[in-house]
């Protein structure tokens, strides 16, 4: 899983070594425990009267260091709101851009036309609004939203252009589940983030940054730097997990007892899966079950993949892991059911339904100066074509597929180096193959998310929705910074 060498590693933190990581770190070290931040929600499901305002917006944050970094929010001044949602409602959003440059916000797991997807396509200019009406005809599941302007999602997104939606049914709204928010149902935002020697947020690009992905030293959950601690009910307590980082990896396991998990990217799994880690790439969301019956205290640790690992390890103990948050036991009321032993009806896939079958190969050397390109882009990722899939970086006005809809089909992908985390609008599918094996028994739900390393990966995918060539999907790396130089395609389906 290790996405490169040790050497490598060690050269990308020494980027950011000098007074900017040792201010990071006394920072860090006095932060005491607290609680978990709990992100606004705004709760739909009960029915929609009105346009849903979504304003992206500059603001002014303070990550728990005592310093106010200045960021990008969404209704707020750092990320945007968790919005839950039901299946067959639709959903009329107005979203003003107010963050002095262009952007777009990008629907990521929804299975919507092409039009109201939110990508490159769909720029939303300074002071403009932007009124997409979107469907909601999937299942219940986690899905989130993000900046997907061309050449600047990593840094917009990065800076807080990013959100939670939360699609509900009537079998996830009636289950026997623990669903209160802030109580036993907790969502959690996963970051890595860098903090400069003034303590403010920062971001900086290099060639060593675009190859590996910006990889920050700082653990931040919910907008707050790790760990924090939550008083939870004495029952089953419910982790809606999304993994929000630019380009790490994490692996997530449990103190006390196996990760039961109970969802992934596009919906329930047939049933809980206990495993004793999960790997987690940029863009993929999991739910979890904790049972606070067992253990009085538990906590979710969090194993960062090598680079920039640095300091954070010899904080905790010299362990590769992190405590990302405590939960403790408390006297608060809360779900009492037991472990669900069924969660939702899915057939194995059938491969054998595809009638078509589609070769991505992603690309990180396409002989481009990646260190002069970022010289060249002042801090956003430029629009340079700098990485590739099947030879051809990403060009706004190139269709690279045409899919015709309700096709059943399969998409290999492969890599010629690295482990990238591959994307498709639009959809959600189901793994047939990672890295020429079987995904883990969590991976093989509905997903919108591949690990591609060694082999190749294999999906089967069907489209539903169409997308016209004036707003095709996109699939890509969701390293957002490969992504944005150029790791990424367009595909219409019609
Ligand atoms: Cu998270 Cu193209 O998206
Ligand atoms: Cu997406
Ligand atoms: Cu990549």
């Amino acid at each position: 899983m290790n996405r490169r060498s040790f050497l490598k590693s060690a050269g990308a933190s020494a980027l950011f070594a000098g007074g900017r990581l040792a201010g990071a770190r006394a920072a860090f070290a006095q932060t005491a425990p607290r609680p978990l931040p709990l992100i606004p929600m705004k709760d739909l499901t009960g029915g929609i009267n009105e346009r849903i305002p979504l304003h992206l917006k500059v603001g002014r944050h303070d990550f728990g260091n005592g310093v106010l970094s200045d960021t990008f929010g969404i209704n707020q001044e750092y990320l945007g709101p968790v919005l839950r949602v039901k299946q067959g409602q639709t959903l009329p959003f107005d979203v003003r851009n107010d963050i002095g440059d262009t952007s777009t916000l990008h629907w990521h797991g929804l299975h919507i036309p092409g039009d109201v997807d939110g990508g490159p396509h769909q720029e939303i200019e300074q002071g403009q609004v932007w009124s997409p009406d979107v469907p909601i005809v999937q299942h219940a599941s986690m899905n989130w939203f993000h900046s997907h302007m061309h050449g600047k999602t990593a840094r917009q997104t990065y800076t807080g252009l990013a959100g939670v939606l939360l699609v509900e049914d009537d079998a996830s709204l009636s289950a026997d589940l623990p669903k209160t928010y802030g109580v036993d149902d907790f969502t959690l935002v996963l970051q890595d983030k860098m903090f400069g020697g003034d303590g403010k947020m920062a971001y900086e690009l290099s060639g060593e940054v675009f190859e590996d992905g910006f990889e920050a030293d700082t653990l931040v959950i919910n907008g707050a730097i790790a760990p924090v601690a939550q008083e939870v009910p004495s029952g089953l307590i419910r982790l809606r997990i999304l993994n929000a980082c630019n380009a790490r990896f994490l692996t997530l396991s449990m103190a006390t007892g196996p990760v039961t998990v109970i969802a992934s990217d596009g919906g329930f799994l047939s049933a809980p899966v206990e495993t004793a880690e999960i790997v987690m790439s940029p863009g993929e969301r999991y739910e979890i079950l904790v049972d606070m019956r067992q253990a009085e205290s538990n906590a979710l640790n969090v194993a960062y993949d090598e680079g920039g690992l640095g300091f954070l390890v010899n904080l905790f103990g010299g362990s590769q892991t992190l405590t990302a948050l405590i939960l403790q036991r408390s006297s608060r009321k809360g779900f009492t059911g037991s472990m669900p032993k069924q969660l939702a009806n899915l057939a194995p896939p059938r491969p054998y339904d595809a009638t078509v079958t589609r070769s991505f190969e992603l690309q990180m050397d396409v002989g481009a100066d990646l260190a002069a390109l970022a010289l060249a882009w002042d801090n956003f990722c430029g629009n340079a074509g700098a990485m590739a899939i099947n030879g051809l970086p990403m060009q706004m006005d190139r269709i690279d597929e045409e899919v015709r809809k309700g096709d059943t089909e399969i998409w290999r992908i492969s890599v010629d180096d690295q482990l990238h985390p591959f994307h498709i609008h639009g959809c959600s599918f189901r793994i047939l193959t990672q890295n020429g094996a079987p995904a883990p028994a969590y991976a093989q739900g509905w997903k919108d998310m591949v690990h591609v390393e060694e082999g190749w990966s294999e999906v089967l995918v069907r489209f539903d929705h169409t997308a016209p060539a004036d707003a095709p999907y996109m699939y890509h790396c969701h390293i957002l910074e490969h992504e944005d130089c150029g790791m990424m395609g367009q595909f219409t389906v019609t």
